[in-house]
């Protein structure tokens, strides 16, 4: 009648991937627990970690919830407790969690009617409340694991794309908030040429790096000519710890999500674990604080 479960944060965008790529973490993320309850409908009754709304239409899960629920026919409704982790505004796709997590939760306790494309669909409501624009980059990997890549919205295509062994990530998170509403709004409407072949050589040549687990051209691949230029403006000190992190043996590194994260990819953990000590000693020298993560991607 209940269960408990872990909805992890996700790397979106992953550098050339705009929307489009992203990336599970292991080890970050939310606990909720969804539970059947006698009272008909969406009942959020717990939240710990970080304010946010109770009511169910005001709440990323909760919209998610009701878009499943409207989906259904059945005589009971669910309550949802939230032990938020990620905090809201970090870039690692916090309201994509607790989207994922709710829906999630709910089709195990219903004998999984729902696959994870269709979970995705009813996901992507409680995103958009956040982000203002329905994406499901942050909602893929979550529901999936390891890479995704989402083909397009309409219809939902999700594509499974598979990691290299040695492949872990590294994530440091200044802790400033930046709302995804308000970093896709700073973003220029149109793309000059040259920078779309690029950023589509990177992004088709990234995706075949990671079915060919070809570290080399991953690390050639890693380049943003779109989105970065605009939004690294908002994230403190971030050429800094971007080259930080590439001269100290990162595969590449580039703006989380809609940011302020900073991730990096690194073959191997002593690597990443390198990589980490670059990246926080720029963070470190400032006072500025943050916390970082290194996660495998599986
Ligand atoms: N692809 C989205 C963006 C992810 O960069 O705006 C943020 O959640």
């Amino acid at each position: 009648n209940e269960i408990k479960i872990f909805s992890p944060a996700t790397v979106a965008n992953v550098a050339c991937g705009f929307d489009v790529l992203g990336f599970c973490l292991d080890n970050v993320g939310d606990d909720m627990i969804i539970r059947k309850t006698n009272k008909k409908g969406i009942h959020i009754t717990k939240i710990e970690g970080y304010d946010l709304p109770y009511e169910a239409e005001l709440n990323v899960a909760g919209v998610s919830a009701l878009a499943m629920y409207a989906a259904i026919d059945v005589d009971f409704g669910f309550e949802i407790e939230i032990y938020k982790n990620i905090k809201p505004g970090s870039g690692i796709g916090s309201s994509a969690a607790s989207a994922v997590g709710s829906v999630f939760g709910m089709n195990e306790l219903l004998g999984k009617p729902f696959n994870k494309t269709q979970l995705t669909e009813f996901a992507i409501k409680g995103e958009a409340l956040a982000s203002k624009c329905e994406h499901a980059d942050n909602l893929a990997p979550a529901l999936f694991g390891g890479f995704t890549l989402v083909k397009s919205i309409s219809p939902l295509q999700i594509l499974e794309i598979p990691s290299p062994d040695d492949l872990y990530a590294t994530i440091i998170h200044p802790q400033i908030e930046i709302k995804t509403s308000e970093s896709r709004a700073i973003l220029p409407k149109e793309v000059p040429l040259g920078h779309a072949i690029e950023q589509w050589a990177n992004l088709g040549s990234l995706v075949h790096a990671l079915h060919t687990s070809d570290y080399k051209l991953i690390s050639n691949s890693l380049n943003d000519v779109v989105v970065e230029p605009h939004r690294s403006q908002l994230i403190p000190k971030f050429s800094l710890v971007k080259e930080a992190a590439l001269i100290h043996g990162a595969l590449g590194a580039g703006i989380s999500g809609s940011g302020p994260s900073i991730f990096s990819l690194c073959k191997g953990l002593e690597a990443a674990n390198k990589v980490r000590e670059a990246m926080q000693n720029v963070y470190s020298k400032t006072d500025i604080a943050f916390d970082i993560h290194v996660s495998k991607i599986n």
